[in-house]
């Protein structure tokens, strides 16, 4: 066997997602396109924002001499700066251009910061249901991942978290708006778990870490607002992403910025910096820095994704379902009736819907649905998810959303 065992393993246990999007373009050959409604994959619904689109015409066009050439591995100094000026805005704290490291997307952010933290054996607390990649970029940097369930509701637990804690924690994932579940930690939730880490981190002497994961943090619904992990948590790493405020994942543009506050934050720079070089990352790619540099403060609105939301809760809980609201991100995490899930999304395959099994995100007896998809195919879906209801919940009534 030419891969590593472990490789083989992970390749078995986390490939859900792609799973089941690699099921819908086949069922879509076998039934057509418009009888497959495909809610598996987190590939954020429509064009870039036109601002973002002028910059990158203005770039091509009209290239600076350094555009393409290499630079210095934590990326264009101007581009940090105005990273840094924007991140300052939103959490008061004094974050300059040497606190920020352009990476390839959150990916590469949390990548290249678990693999700066961590020493082999070094444990990291992920929160469940958690992004399912997580698992993986922890044993990446040759860490352990600690899984603490969230409360109910999805809400962050910071004594599940405390619980959780060993003499090995290096580091805490957090993610908020949260992907699978669209939970937003609140202020309160947020202070708490400094509280722990402060006083852990006293009597111990060593810092624990949170890896403040944040791609959505733009995408909030109506009764919600993102409150920033580091404006709450002394010891913060922000994790950012362009993939999904402007539509762009397949450019591979994000950043990763170590609070201004967090214990030893040059050095802890520093290693981040090495290690977006030597993971083979070099720098993110320049040209996407350079056309959102201008566009850091843009503010997208997302009106389909508000749509899908409202319209796939009303229905889902009319249907029997209980479902929680999301706050924010665009996801749902139902929970999937009868004994088994993947009884529930075989018979909801068999609908055309496609849903990923809530194992692939640590927590079983849910189903994870993406409604990043346009407003015809949530509409198209609704009769299927009623005949679901039927099916699961023979004679019961409409259920009133959390
Ligand atoms: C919670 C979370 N973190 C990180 C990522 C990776 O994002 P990127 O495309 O910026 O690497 C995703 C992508 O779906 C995500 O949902």
């Amino acid at each position: 066997m030419p891969i590593s065992p472990e490789i083989r393993a992970a390749i078995a246990r986390g490939s859900w997602i792609r799973k089941m999007f690699e099921e819908g373009a086949r069922l879509k050959e076998e039934r057509g396109e418009e009888r497959v409604f495909d809610f598996s994959l987190g590939n954020p619904y429509g064009a870039p924002p036109d601002d973002l689109s002028a910059r990158i015409l203005t770039l091509a066009e009209a290239p600076p001499a350094d555009l393409h050439r290499y630079m210095p591995n934590a990326g264009f100094p101007d581009v940090r700066r105005e990273v840094a000026r924007s991140l300052a805005a939103m959490t008061g704290l004094p974050f300059s251009a040497d606190h920020v490291i352009m990476t390839s997307g959150a990916a590469g952010a949390l990548n290249v910061a678990l693999r700066a933290l961590l020493s082999p054996g070094d444990e990291v607390v992920l929160v469940a249901p958690y992004f399912a990649e997580y698992f993986f970029y922890v044993r990446n940097a040759s860490g352990v991942p600690v899984v603490a369930e969230s409360a109910p509701t999805f809400r962050l637990d910071p004594e599940a978290v405390g619980k959780a804690l060993s003499a090995r924690t290096k580091a805490i994932l957090l993610n908020t708006p949260n992907n699978p579940t669209g939970a937003v930690y609140s202020r309160e939730e947020l202070i708490a778990l400094d509280r722990l880490l402060e006083d852990r981190e006293r009597a111990t002497g060593s810092p624990v870490y949170v890896l403040s994961d944040e791609p959505y943090r733009k995408i909030v619904y109506p009764g919600f607002s993102f409150y920033p992990p580091a404006a709450a948590v002394r010891n913060t790493l922000v994790a950012y992403s362009h993939s999904k405020d402007f539509n762009v994942p397949g450019e591979r543009i994000g950043y990763l910025a170590v609070s201004p506050r967090a214990a030893d934050a040059g050095d802890v720079t520093e290693g981040c910096v090495f290690c977006n070089r030597v993971l083979g990352f070099v720098n993110a790619p320049s040209l996407l820095q350079r056309a959102v540099a201008g566009v850091q403060d843009l503010a997208p609105e997302f009106p389909v994704y508000r749509t899908n939301r409202d319209t796939l809760v009303a229905a889902l809980a009319e249907a029997g379902f209980d479902v929680v609201p999301p706050g924010g991100a665009f996801y749902l995490f139902p929970r999937a009736p009868g004994a088994d899930e993947m009884e529930f999304v075989e018979a909801a395959r068999e609908e055309g819907i496609l849903v990923v099994p809530g194992r692939g995100f640590g927590r079983e007896g849910h189903f994870r649905i993406a409604f990043c998809v346009s407003p015809e195919t949530v509409t198209a879906s609704l009769p299927a998810w009623k005949r679901l209801g039927a099916t699961f919940f023979p004679g019961s009534g409409s259920r009133i959303p959390r």
